[in-house]
Order: C-alpha cells, then structure tokens, then sequence
C-alpha cells in the first residue's frame, strides 16, 4: 500500500433485495483524512452503501477495496459472498460503524461497553484496554459516566459513548450512519462537536448524515446519490453553493427548509 492508495474504494458497486435493485453502478472513495458524506432522499441507498462497505450486506457486483486490498468472493449474482471470513473480520474490524440507535449493550457499563470488542474480538490486553477506553470516554467528554448504565445517560451522552466504543477498535475509518438524527437539537449539537474534532484530527470518516450543516463543515467531499445513483459529488462549497442538478437543488431547498 503507497500513500496515495484510498483505506476505502468502493467500484461499480451493485446491490439488489431480491428482484429490487436499489444500488445500480457506484463509485466512492476515501483517502486517508478524508471525511466523504452521503446526502439523498429516504430509500436513495446511503446506509445500503455504508453497510456494503463495510460487509455487513453482500452485494452482487463490483469491487470493494479496503488500503488496496480487493473482497474476495464466491459465488455470482445473488449468490455472490465474501470468500474469506477472516478478510471480513479484519476489514470490519478497521471500519467502525456508529449506527443512529448507539446499539449499546444495556447491561454493561460504559466503560465495559468501550472495552468489550477490542478485548474479546482482538483479544487485546485488558489493562491497557481499559487506559484507552477512559481516554477515548474523556476525549468525547463523558469520563464522569464510566460506571453508569446506558439508560442513565441522555441520548447525546449514548451516541458520544458508542462513538468511543467505535475509536476504541483503534479502526483505520469509522463509518456513521445517521449519528445525530435520533437526537434533541441541543444534544445533536454535543455529537456534531465530537465529530468535527474527530475530522480535524484528520480520521477517515464515511457520514450519512441528513444534517447538511454539518455535512458543509466537516466534509471533503460530498456524494448527492439518488435511487441507487450517484446524482452529483463535489467539494461541499461548491455542491452546496452551486448544485447543478434540478434534483440535488431540490433536495436542499426541501431540507433546508424542513
Ligand atoms: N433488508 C432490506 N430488504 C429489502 N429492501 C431493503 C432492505 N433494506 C433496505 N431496503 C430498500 O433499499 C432501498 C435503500 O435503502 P437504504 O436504507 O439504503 O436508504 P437510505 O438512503 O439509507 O434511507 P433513509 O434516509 O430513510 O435511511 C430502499 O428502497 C429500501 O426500501
Ligand atoms: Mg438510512
């Protein structure tokens, strides 16, 4: 692997449920540093992509490429998996996904919830797990929640806690589907914070986000898609300035408005 070669490249991607084709032919890359944000209407396939990505959905063509090195598969068409599970294991393991609902274990403590994966999946050593954890928990500013439940904490807390449950894997880009849109105003701006520094420190980052303010502040690059199709990518000041498309300039009046 060079410099130059992306930790993400997706190629031509193709997924179809059954008879429903709903990604038809997409290419998106991530450099490293590089923050890429997907925009586009409910159903236009933005979490699709993401959990191709990361080969928690198979797809039936194209290539995935995680720092250069290519899924292998077996099989064709709908039939079409990943070959390798320890290839799988090691590219989720490098790109942390953080979901909308935070998906916390509710009968773990924070603090277990950071350190669960990287001990029992990467088997790393427990003490220093537990250094890193209350580190990652004090970065996103909830150190003072290490013994307490997920249900004693407010959303905003949740998200933050899971977003140190994901740097903890220590991955090579973190994936987030729709972090804040659970969230209060007030406490979607808590995550946002979080996220901007995360950019800042230069972290791969993927976002789907329906936040196009944040999408402006944090992204590299920006990928308007539609039906399953890139509509238009840009850089956000000119995608956001001067969309070219009638769809895209649609779509942001309608959520700038909303
Ligand atoms: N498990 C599934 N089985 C069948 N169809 C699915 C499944 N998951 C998603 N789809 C369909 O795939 C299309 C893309 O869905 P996807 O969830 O990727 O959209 P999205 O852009 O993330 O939308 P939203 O903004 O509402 O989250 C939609 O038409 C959806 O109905
Ligand atoms: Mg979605």
């Amino acid at each position: 692997m060079t410099k130059d070669t992306p930790v993400i490249e997706i190629r031509n991607l193709h997924k179809a449920y059954g008879a429903l084709e709903v990604i038809k032919g997409v290419d998106i890359t991530a450099h490293r540093g590089d923050v890429v944000s997907l925009i586009g209407s409910s159903g236009s396939g933005k979490s699709t992509i993401l959990r191709c990505a990361n080969l928690l959905e198979d797809s039936q063509q194209g290539d995935i490429l995680f720092k250069g090195e290519p899924v292998k598969w077996a099989g064709q068409g709908l039939d079409r998996h990943p070959a390798d599970f320890n290839q799988v294991l090691r590219i989720r393991t490098n790109l942390s996904m953080v979901f909308q609902q935070f998906n916390l274990w509710a009968h773990m403590t924070i603090l277990q919830n950071v350190m669960e994966a990287p001990v029992t999946v990467l088997g790393r050593d427990r003490a220093e797990v537990e250094q890193a954890a209350r580190a990652y928990l004090d970065k996103v500013g909830i150190s003072d929640k290490c013994d307490a439940y997920p249900a004693q904490l407010s959303g905003g807390q949740q998200q933050r806690a899971a977003i140190a449950r994901a740097l903890c894997m220590e991955p090579e880009a973190l994936l987030f589907d729709e972090p804040t849109s659970a969230l209060d105003p007030e406490l979607e701006q808590e995550v946002v914070r979080v996220i901007k520094d995360l950019a800042s420190e230069g972290r791969t980052m993927m976002i789907v986000t329906h936040d196009m303010k944040m999408a402006a502040d944090v992204s590299d690059h920006v990928v308007f898609l539609h039906q399953g199709l890139i509509e238009e990518e840009g850089a956000p000041d000119i995608l956001f300035k001067a969309p070219k498309s009638e769809r895209l300039r649609q779509f942001l009046n309608s959520t700038m408005a909303a």
